[in-house]
C-alpha cells in the first residue's frame, strides 16, 4: 500500500515558508476588526485599508466567499501571500469518479456522498479491515464496505446515529461501536486502517495519538474544526512551533461559503447585533475593550436586539439600565460591522495559510515517526472547505 511520499525535508521547507509569511504579516492576520475596530495595520497600509473600505456590498460578498478572488485582490499589496500559498497548496488529484450513482441505495445526502466519492477515490483498492473514526451514521464506512468489500467498524459516540447506522448497514460487513473515542479508548485490531472524514479537533488529534501508540499501518484523515481542542501544540520536531492560540485555530475554519439569501441575512443580522452590543458594553463599562460573546443556541437565534443584549449582559453580569434606548446602538452596530467585514478581508486572506501550517505540522510529525506521508486536496472547495486529506502509511 504505497502512496506518493512527501519527504520530511519537503514538509520542513513548506513549514518554514509559511512561518516566514506568518511572521512578517503578523500585524495583518492577528488583529480582528470585529473585536478591535481600528487595527494597527490600517495606519501602516492606508491604501489597502481605503481599498477595503471602498468596496461595494456586492464586491465584498464575492471576496468573502471566493478565496481565489480574495488572494488576487490582496496581491500585490500583501507581499508574497498569493505566491507562498500557491507553492504550499497540496495537489488536487482529480479522481476519475464512476458515473453510476449508488448513493440512493446508501442513503447518503448528496453533498456528503460527493465528499465520500472523492475521499474513496483517493484510497487504494485495499481489502484490509478499516475503522471509520467518529463515523456518524457510518456513511463513509458503509460506502467502503459496499464498494471496496472491506470489513468496517464504525466508532461513534451518539447512540441515535449508531442505531440509524446499523439499520442502514444491515446487509453489509459493518459494525457499530457506540463509544467515546476520547474516554473509552476503543481497541484497535491488528491490521486495521483508520479512516476519518471530518473528525473534529480533539477527535483527530486523538486518532493520531492512538495510531502511533498502536502502530496502525495506514491512516486516511480529513481533519476539520481545528479549534475544537483544548490547546494546540506543534508535534513535529523539525519545524518551529508556530504558537497558534485559540483565535488562530478559529481563523483557520472561518470560511464563508455561498449561502442562500435567507441564511446570509440571518448571519449579517447576528453580526450587527454583536457589534451593537459590543459598542453598548464598552459604553456601560466605561472600558474600551472587547468582551467575548458566546454563540447562540436554538431559539436564542430568534431573539430581537433587546433580547440579545439582555442575554449577553446577563452572561457578563452586566446590568442594562432600565429605559436604555437600544435602537441607536443597533444602528451603530450595522455601521461598525460593515466596516469590520471589509477590514477583516485582509485577515481572512491568511485563513488557508494557518490551516496548511496546522496540517503540515501533523504531516511532518508522522513522517518523523516513520510513516510515508502524503497530503492532497481530496475534493473541490465547493463541496467542503475542509478538503485536505492526510494519508500516512507505515513503511
Ligand atoms: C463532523 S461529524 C463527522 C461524521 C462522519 N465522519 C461524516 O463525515 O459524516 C463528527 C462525528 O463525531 C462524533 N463524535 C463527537 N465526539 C465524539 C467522541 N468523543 N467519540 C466518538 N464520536 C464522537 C459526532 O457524534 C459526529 O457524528
Amino acid at each position: 500500500m504505497t502512496i506518493p511520499n512527501m519527504s520530511a525535508t519537503l514538509l520542513i521547507e513548506h513549514c518554514a515558508r509559511l512561518d516566514a509569511l506568518l511572521d512578517s504579516h503578523r500585524h495583518l492576520w492577528r488583529s480582528s476588526a470585529f473585536r478591535e475596530p481600528d487595527p494597527a495595520w490600517v495606519d501602516a497600509l492606508p491604501r489597502l485599508a481605503a481599498a477595503a473600505l471602498d468596496l461595494s456590498e456586492e464586491a465584498l460578498q464575492r471576496l468573502e466567499v471566493d478565496p481565489e478572488a480574495l488572494l488576487n485582490w490582496l496581491d500585490p499589496q500583501v507581499l508574497n501571500l498569493r505566491t507562498t500559498l500557491a507553492a504550499a497548496e497540496p495537489p488536487w488529484v482529480g479522481a476519475d469518479l464512476p458515473e453510476d450513482n449508488p448513493f440512493a441505495s446508501l442513503h447518503v445526502p448528496g453533498r456528503k456522498w460527493a465528499q465520500i466519492r472523492h475521499f474513496m477515490a483517493a484510497l487504494p483498492p485495499a481489502t484490509t479491515p478499516a475503522v471509520d473514526w467518529c463515523g456518524g451514521k457510518g456513511h463513509l464506512g458503509r460506502s467502503v464496505a459496499q464498494l471496496h468489500g472491506r470489513r468496517v467498524r464504525c466508532l461513534e459516540r451518539d447512540p441515535g446515529l449508531c442505531q440509524s447506522g446499523r439499520a442502514l448497514a444491515a446487509a453489509l460487513p459493518v459494525t457499530f461501536e457506540c463509544c467515546d473515542v476520547l474516554l473509552d479508548l476503543p481497541r484497535l485490531e491488528p491490521g486495521e486502517s483508520l479512516l476519518a472524514l471530518h473528525a473534529c479537533g480533539a477527535l483527530h488529534e486523538h486518532l493520531l495519538d492512538r495510531a502511533l501508540g498502536e502502530g496502525v499501518a495506514r491512516i486516511d484523515l480529513a481533519p476539520c474544526c481545528y479549534h475544537l481542542t483544548p490547546t494546540w501544540q506543534a508535534k513535529a520536531r523539525g519545524a518551529a512551533d508556530p504558537g497558534f492560540d485559540a483565535d488562530d485555530l478559529h481563523l483557520a475554519v472561518q470560511d464563508l461559503v455561498t449561502a442562500p439569501a435567507r441564511v446570509r441575512r440571518a448571519r449579517l443580522r447576528e453580526r450587527a447585533f454583536r457589534a451593537g452590543f459590543d459598542l453598548l458594553q464598552r459604553h456601560l463599562r466605561g472600558c474600551d475593550s472587547y468582551l467575548p460573546q458566546p454563540s447562540l443556541k436554538g431559539p436564542q437565534r430568534q431573539l430581537d436586539f433587546q433580547g440579545f443584549c439582555t442575554l449577553m449582559a446577563q452572561h457578563h453580569g452586566l446590568e442594562l439600565p432600565a429605559g436604555t434606548a437600544l435602537s441607536p446602538w443597533l444602528e451603530q452596530g450595522w455601521i461598525r460591522d460593515a466596516r469590520s467585514r471589509r477590514l477583516d478581508l485582509v485577515r481572512g486572506g491568511f485563513r488557508r495559510v494557518v490551516e496548511l501550517r496546522i496540517v503540515f505540522d501533523r504531516a511532518l510529525f508522522l513522517a518523523e515517526v516513520g510513516y510515508a506521508v502524503n497530503l492532497r486536496r481530496f475534493c473541490p472547495r465547493t463541496l467542503t472547505p475542509r478538503n485536505l486529506l492526510l494519508q500516512a502509511v507505515r513503511d
